[in-house]
């Protein structure tokens, strides 16, 4: 059934008619659609457009339809153009002639638009979740292993000494900018477009204030032409999805790494890898792939909105409806891989003996033991190149800095004496250069 039936003559064509439809996707939206209907007829009974008994007749309804959805026993398929035009038909349906009233003062162009806030608001909030969970999976694996070192790491080169805890820390840094980037646009996307119609308002004298209190609006939107065509907040959204998944990405590559036989620095637990058809020792890191490769998507979903909404003149265009599948898309990523990112971490196992032979054997603490000479009076690049000789000679010995003999650091530098062996003692060197907590 058509809502807009009136001015037509001929039929639409059946190619036309699949080509329009949008329920198949958006019917996601059933109880922001609801929601802002109810919302909607209370605002036009408190202005004396409906009265009472109508308004009655309608909530009742409204609500009928939304139990029976979410029981199962009313389906959202058949015949219909979107989300809109089924709830409205079904409301017809059930309450007869005043379901007819629900429209006044209303365009699908401010109902989609209200449903469309509605719903991401909802869905940043529930990634917000996500996100404090993630977090505190970071910080609980940093909190459990502050005593283990592993190689800080410059161009994938053995560079510093780290603690594990550090470099855990570092992630949970990123997620804890990219919670404040969610609650800005939250905050930014706060306003209702609801009231603004078609695009440019009503005749009626509607309460627009209203029903963005009772829809949880911090206010209305400014400008009705904007309030209608705005999809803004769906791409600085996707762009705070986009920066969530870079972020994963760079974990899950380095779990990749770390867990390869070169590396062996952690072990994916059952839960979460999975084996090969034909290799029978191999067990791969799934579900760290899965959230690197996931990536391009949510990538791809931002590209294609700020693409979709390029160069479209104001006000609503019907390009505007692209913007669900790529946004429902995206959201559902990002909210399953910060999931599995939380669990699989929780879950990680560490061969802490693994990453300390790999601090020893790279020369960790050669830029401390440069900084000793200098203390000691050398300048620093001097001091430089006199470690680089060190390293040589311990590379083709075999050894560490540390178990070198003090006569044959004497060798290189008679600066040298029994204190550099505490000076360059990793733990130490930790302590006097990483001045955080973890
Ligand atoms: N399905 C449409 C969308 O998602 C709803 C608005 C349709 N408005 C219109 N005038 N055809 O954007």
């Amino acid at each position: 059934m058509k809502l807009w039936g009136g001015r037509f003559t001929g039929e639409e064509s059946k190619l036309m008619e699949e080509f329009n439809n949008s329920l198949s996707f958006d019917r996601r939206l059933y109880y922001e659609d609801i929601t802002g209907s109810l919302a909607h007829v209370s605002m036009l009974q408190e202005c004396s457009i409906l009265t009472l008994q109508e308004c009655e007749n309608i909530t009742m309804g409204l609500n009928s339809i939304l139990a029976d959805i979410e029981s199962g026993t009313l389906l959202i398929e058949g015949d219909y153009e979107d989300i809109h035009s089924f709830v409205e038909s079904n409301l017809i349906q059930r309450i007869g002639d005043t379901g007819k009233k629900l429209h006044t003062a209303r365009s699908r162009n401010d109902q989609v638009a209200v449903d469309m806030r509605l719903f991401s608001k909802t869905m940043a909030s529930k990634l917000l979740g996500n996100l404090i969970e993630l977090q505190n999976s970071f910080l609980k694996i940093a909190e459990e292993n502050k005593e283990v070192l592993m190689p800080g790491y410059t161009h994938l080169q053995r560079a510093q000494v780290v603690t594990f805890s550090h470099h855990m820390m570092a992630y949970h840094s990123m997620i804890g900018r990219d919670k404040k980037r969610l609650l800005n646009a939250m905050e930014i996307m706060d306003e209702s477009p609801l009231g603004c119609c078609a695009l440019a308002g009503t005749t009626y004298s509607t309460n627009r204030e209203s029903t963005a209190s009772k829809l949880g609006f911090a206010k209305p939107v400014d400008n009705f032409l904007d309030g209608v065509s705005d999809r803004d907040y769906l791409i600085e959204l996707l762009s705070c999805f986009s920066m969530i998944m870079m972020h994963l990405s760079r974990f899950s590559e380095e779990l990749i790494l770390w867990s390869t036989k070169e590396f062996s620095f952690v072990q994916l637990d059952d839960k979460f890898s999975t084996g090969s058809s034909i290799m029978p020792q191999k067990k791969n890191p799934d579900a760290a792939e899965l959230i690197r490769g996931k990536t391009g998507r949510v990538y791809g979903s931002l590209v294609s909105l700020l693409t979709v909404m390029k160069a479209t003149p104001l006000a609503y265009n019907k390009d505007m409806q692209e913007d669900k599948e790529q946004f429902f898309d995206a959201l559902d990523t990002v909210l399953i891989c910060t999931k599995v990112m939380s669990e699989l971490l929780c879950s990680l196992h560490l061969n802490k003996d693994n990453m300390f032979q790999a601090v020893k054997k790279g020369f960790l603490n050669a830029t401390e033991a440069a900084d000793y000479l200098v203390n000691k009076g050398m300048a620093f690049r001097d001091a430089h190149g006199v470690i680089g000789q060190i390293v040589i000679y311990c590379e083709s010995s075999g050894k560490a800095i540390e178990e070198l003999k003090l006569l044959e650091l004497k060798e290189f530098s008679n600066y040298f004496a029994e204190d550099v062996y505490e000076f360059i003692d990793y733990r130490a060197t930790l302590k006097k250069g990483i001045k955080t907590i973890m």
